[in-house]
């Protein structure tokens, strides 16, 4: 075992801690790029049945052990509830269970096999499903299943007495910090890493998140505080609300009159028929964010689509392809598809010029409306062929103008 012995619980209650871990140092999250760290949640609830309400990834037991053994005996743990099986939440529950010996341990039916399939764990796990509660003395804890928020087997546990919903992976976020509550930081940090955590874990699963808040107040909740497994806890009601109306936002996915303008570069050109369809995009009256891939990544893309109406791509071909940075934004993005968007393709070449053919098949594997016709520049564009790329901007700008007005109309 570390040296953890230095590591407290924090109490989020008179009878509920803060057990987990701050992984300051995580930088790659399956692919999301998480450059403020991350924590890995998990909470103490003391009552007749003294419950521990989810792990932590498993280099970090030790921390978890420490800081349950700063408020009791972790021997002393009843039950365990895994709302979600993904590693960085139960990595080291099959540890945990051997050194709490508890008497359940509970997941939902998917969670159930999930576990078993990733640790083949000796101890039976109960399951339960959505209406099924638990009692632990003064509380009950209700579940609800939250299936693909994120996986099949994600549930959320509601407290009854302490009146606080342990929501898993939904409504939380990548942020290490040293403070528990989310009014505890800046605001901007807070909304900049929700909208990021939303787009580039959950974008996919929109559809479930507008579910869950439709069926959130047939629930009879009386939620005090909203608990994730990543960042900090949602305690303030007017930080409740916020949160749950940024995830009705982001899910529902409207169009603002906003374009990004998505490429990287071998010699410039590419470069310079980016930065003239940006000013076409402007002069349409839509904001134009150019990224150049090699100066961002993928998870920043995924993070700025969420309020982009239009997505436009370029490459240069590169041995009869497209950049393989431009691969690997495009790859990402069709995984995470965004809906409703439009956008457009271009890029130039030298003599194969295959990269604008693959651009728009990645465009049409995402659902994304094509305006316009796609510019293939052979080598360095002339004034002349950067008029056409000002004019694609400006034909995709003003399409996705008619696009906001046509849907507000409705
Ligand atoms: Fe934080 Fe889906 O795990």
């Amino acid at each position: 075992m570390q040296n953890t012995e230095y590591l407290k619980a924090v109490p989020v209650t008179k009878n509920v801690y803060w057990v987990g871990a701050v992984d300051w140092s995580v930088t790659e999250f399956h692919g999301y790029k998480t450059e403020r760290g991350s924590t890995y949640n998990a909470y103490l609830v003391l009552d007749d049945k003294i419950t521990l309400i989810d792990t932590v990834k498993a280099p970090f037991k030790d921390h978890l052990l420490a800081r349950i053994a700063s408020v009791i005996d972790p021997e002393k743990i009843d039950y365990i509830i895994s709302n979600h099986a993904e590693p960085d939440h139960s990595g080291s529950l099959p540890d945990i269970i051997k050194a709490v010996k508890p008497e359940k341990v509970f997941a939902s039916i998917a969670g159930q096999k999930a576990l078993d399939a990733h640790y083949r764990l000796e101890q039976p796990i109960t399951p339960v499903k959505t209406g099924d509660e638990i009692h632990l003395g003064r509380n009950t804890v209700k579940f609800i299943e939250t299936k693909m928020l994120h996986w099949p087997d994600s549930m959320i546990s509601y407290l009854t007495d302490e009146k606080i919903l342990f929501s898993q992976d939904a409504f939380g976020m990548h942020l290490a910090g040293s403070s528990l509550f989310a009014d505890q930081y800046d605001p901007s940090i807070l909304e900049w890493e929700a909208k990021k955590y939303f787009a580039n874990i959950l974008l996919l699963y929109a559809e479930k998140a507008k579910q869950l808040l439709a069926a959130l107040p047939s629930y009879n909740l009386d939620i005090r505080m909203l608990a994730p497994d990543h960042g900090p806890i949602w305690r303030r009601p007017e930080d409740i609300a916020q949160i749950l109306q940024w995830y009705g936002h982001w899910a529902a996915q409207p169009l603002h009159p906003k374009a990004l303008v998505v490429f990287d570069t071998m010699w410039h050109s590419t470069e310079k028929m980016a930065y003239s369809i940006g000013d076409g995009l402007r002069d349409a009256g839509v904001t134009a964010e150019l990224i150049q891939m090699s100066a961002r990544d993928r998870s920043y893309v995924a993070t700025e689509v969420i309020d982009a109406g239009a997505i436009v791509v370029g490459s240069p071909t590169l041995n009869n392809n497209i950049f393989p940075s431009m691969a690997d934004v495009l790859t990402y993005l069709k995984g995470l598809r965004p809906q409703h968007r439009i956008g457009a393709a271009f890029g130039s070449y030298g003599w194969s010029g295959e990269a604008v053919k693959q651009l728009e098949e990645y465009l049409a594997a995402m659902n994304v409306e094509r305006v316009g016709e796609s510019i293939k520049q052979k080598y360095v564009p002339l004034a002349s062929d950067l008029e056409k790329c000002y004019q694609l901007g400006r034909q995709v700008g003003e399409a996705l103008l008619a696009k906001i007005a046509a849907e507000s109309a409705r």
